[in-house]
C-alpha cells in the first residue's frame, strides 16, 4: 500500500493564503491601519511636527504616551535654559535636559536646543551683580560652549540668542547687550558653532510672525551676519498668538523673505490663546488659525517644521503668565483632541 501523500507545500501555501484573504475580508474595524500621526503626516512634506515638553510632566504616563507617539520633534520648555544648566558659576547640571533628550531618542524624535542666551530665566548669580565686559565675555563663552558641547550631536538646532529685539526693532537692553554691545550676538553664534558645528544656529523671537519693525530688525541683522560670514542658519518664529489680537498678516511672505536671505525658518513655539471661558466659536477660530499657520510653513520650502509650545492645555504656560487666558493648545486638559487638532491633521493631509 502506498503511504498517503503528505500535503504538498503548494497546498499548504494555498490554503494559508485563502485563510489569510478570508481573515482580512472579515477583519474588524480595529484591524484597520492606524491613522497617521501629526509627526508622520508632516514628514510626508519633509517637515517635522513637534511639541515642547517640560520635566515635571514626565510623571504623567498618559501625557508621555501621546508626546512620544504623535510628535516627530520635541523642545525642552525649560530644561536647557541658563538657570537650569549653570545654576552656580561654572557648575553645570544637564540632568533635566538629558531626561528630555533620552525620551526623544527612545521615541525617534528630533530635539531643538532652547536656549543659550536669553535675558530671562537667568540664574541669580548672574543677575544679582554688575559685570564689566572683560568679566562677562568669558562667562558667556563658557556657558555657550559647555552646553552646546554637551548636547553636540543630540540637537538639530540651537536657539542661540532668544528675544534680542524690542517691538520697535531696537535692541533689547539685556545684560548681554548693555555690557557687551550688539556684537554679543555674532560672538554667541561663532562660539556655538565652534562647540557644535553641525547644529543649525537660530535667532528666535515672538511677534515676528508678519512683516513689521521687529521682524525687519531680524531681517537686517541676519543679512548683515551672513555678509560677515557669521554662522547663522535659521530664524525661529515663536508664534505665540492670541485670538483677541487678530491673525498676523503676511506670515508666509515673512517666512519667504528670510528663506530668500539663505536661512531656514522654523515655527518654534506655536500656541493660540484666548480669553477664558473658551466658546465653541472661539475654538473654531483657533482651529482655522492653527491650520493657516501650518499651511504657511508647508508653502515655504525652507520652513523646516512646526513646534507647538506643549500639546495639551493641561500643561500650557499661558494661564500662569497671562491670567484669564488659556485653551491655547490643540488638546484639552483631558488630553482629548480639540477642533485645532483636527484642523492641523487636515491641512497636513491626514
Ligand atoms: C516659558 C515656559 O514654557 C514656562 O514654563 C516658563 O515659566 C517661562 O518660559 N518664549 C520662550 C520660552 O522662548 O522659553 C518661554 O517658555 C515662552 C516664551
Amino acid at each position: 500500500m502506498p503511504m498517503p501523500m503528505p500535503m504538498s507545500r503548494h497546498v499548504i501555501a494555498l490554503s494559508a493564503a485563502v485563510c489569510l484573504a478570508a481573515g482580512l475580508a472579515a477583519a474588524p474595524a480595529s484591524a484597520e491601519p492606524r491613522p497617521r500621526t501629526l509627526g508622520e503626516l508632516a514628514k510626508k512634506h519633509h517637515k517635522y511636527f513637534g511639541s515642547a515638553t517640560d520635566n515635571p510632566e514626565f510623571t504623567d504616563a498618559a501625557y508621555l504616551k501621546l508626546l512620544g507617539s504623535e510628535f516627530g520633534q520635541t523642545t525642552p520648555g525649560n530644561a536647557m535654559k541658563w538657570y537650569a544648566t549653570e545654576p552656580a558659576p561654572g557648575v553645570f547640571d544637564f540632568t533635566a535636559g538629558d531626561e528630555v533628550v533620552a525620551f526623544a531618542k527612545a521615541h525617534h524624535q528630533k530635539v531643538r536646543g532652547h536656549t543659550l542666551v536669553w535675558h530671562s530665566q537667568l540664574p541669580a548669580w548672574l543677575t544679582e551683580r554688575s559685570w564689566t565686559a572683560a568679566e562677562l565675555r568669558p562667562v558667556l563663552k563658557n556657558h555657550i560652549q559647555k552646553v552646546a558641547r554637551h548636547y553636540k550631536g543630540k540637537v538639530i538646532h540651537w536657539d542661540v540668542v532668544n528675544e534680542a529685539f524690542n517691538e520697535d526693532g531696537t535692541y533689547r537692553e539685556s545684560v548681554f547687550y548693555k555690557t557687551l554691545g550688539p556684537g554679543y550676538i555674532a560672538d554667541a553664534l561663532r562660539w556655538a558653532h565652534e562647540a557644535d558645528p553641525h547644529a543649525k544656529l537660530y535667532l528666535n523671537d515672538y511677534n515676528v510672525d508678519g512683516i513689521g519693525p521687529k521682524s525687519d530688525a531680524y531681517y537686517r541683522l541676519i543679512k548683515q551676519l551672513k555678509a560677515d560670514g557669521v554662522p547663522v542658519e535659521g530664524f525661529g518664529i515663536q508664534g505665540h498668538l492670541a485670538l483677541q489680537y487678530g491673525f498676523p498678516a503676511d506670515v508666509k511672505q515673512n517666512m519667504q523673505r528670510f528663506a530668500d536671505l539663505g536661512v531656514e525658518v522654523a515655527v518654534t513655539e506655536l500656541d493660540i490663546r484666548m480669553n477664558l471661558p473658551a466658546t465653541p466659536s472661539m475654538l473654531a477660530t483657533q482651529a482655522t488659525w492653527y491650520a493657516d499657520y501650518v499651511k504657511a510653513c508647508l508653502e515655504v520650502r525652507k520652513c523646516v517644521g512646526v513646534t507647538i509650545w506643549d500639546y495639551t492645555d493641561k500643561y500650557s504656560w499661558i494661564p500662569s503668565v497671562f491670567p484669564g487666558e488659556g485653551a491655547a493648545l490643540p488638546y484639552d486638559e483631558n488630553l482629548a483632541p480639540k477642533p485645532a487638532y483636527h484642523a492641523i491633521r487636515k491641512v497636513l493631509g491626514g
